[in-house]
């Protein structure tokens, strides 16, 4: 049996659906596309140009005009892939605080998630594809032959934002971050356009209880 075409992952932030997309997409031999960078680096231009954050008609043309280069990675540094924007390298930097700060707010304007989603679909629709994000399995493609919603607690995604940040050597400190994800959850969870929840037809797992080992052996049964 041929393995599904598109593999959909949602699930709230630090749930491991980067983690298991990744492995998924390098065992089947898929691509790995991690859309949640694409606001990031929306936010982040809007940022370093000075765009008002508030300003929703500015954020929709900036999301409509801007030129988002996502390609394999060129550094052994952990990262996935490059993304380039603005002439630069900004794979590090769309992880910012300054960034996840905005970065909710950003992904609720209707006419941000409209451009992104069109590009974000484009890809999707060639297939062999292991796409994440919060509504790939809902709305961007809900013709996925396969769709997980991966969750977790709060407390055990705010304490694995932590240890990453740890391990990259930059400052954190696991409340605040904790308070942070609440937060974003919220704006998710509660926006009027594409809220983050399971398709219906999604399958449910809670990475808490599950190792990220586990997890990709679960579903990798399920494939095949
Ligand atoms: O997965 P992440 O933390 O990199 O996502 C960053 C933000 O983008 C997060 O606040 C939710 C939003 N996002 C979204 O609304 N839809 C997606 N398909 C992917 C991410």
């Amino acid at each position: 049996m041929l393995p599904p075409s598109i593999i959909a992952i949602d699930g709230p932030a630090a749930s491991g659906k980067s983690t298991l997309g990744k492995k998924l997409a390098d065992e089947l031999g898929y691509l790995f596309f991690d859309t949640g960078v694409m606001y990031r680096a929306v936010t982040w231009i809007a940022l370093n140009r000075g765009v008002l954050i508030p300003d929703e008609a500015a954020m929709t043309a900036l999301a409509e005009d801007t030129e988002i280069d996502i390609r394999p990675p060129s550094q052994d540094d952990g990262r996935n892939c490059d993304i380039l924007a603005e002439d630069q390298d900004i794979t590090w930097e769309i992880r910012r605080p300054e960034v996840e700060a905005h970065v909710s707010q950003v992904s609720a304007y209707p006419g941000v998630r409209k451009a992104l989603s069109a590009q974000q679909r484009r890809i999707g629709r060639r297939g062999r594809v292991v796409m994440v994000g919060r509504d790939i399995g809902t709305v961007v493609l809900p013709e996925a032959n396969l769709k997980i919603y991966l969750d977790a607690s709060a407390e055990e995604r705010a304490r694995r934002r932590y240890q990453e940040l740890i391990e990259r050597g930059e400052q954190a400190g696991y409340d605040k971050i904790l308070s942070a994800m609440r937060r974003r959850d919220q704006i998710d969870s509660t926006r009027a356009v594409a809220p983050l929840r399971p398709a219906p037809d999604a399958i449910i797992l809670d990475s808490d209880r599950l190792s990220a080992d586990q997890v990709f052996d679960a579903i990798l049964d399920m494939i095949r």
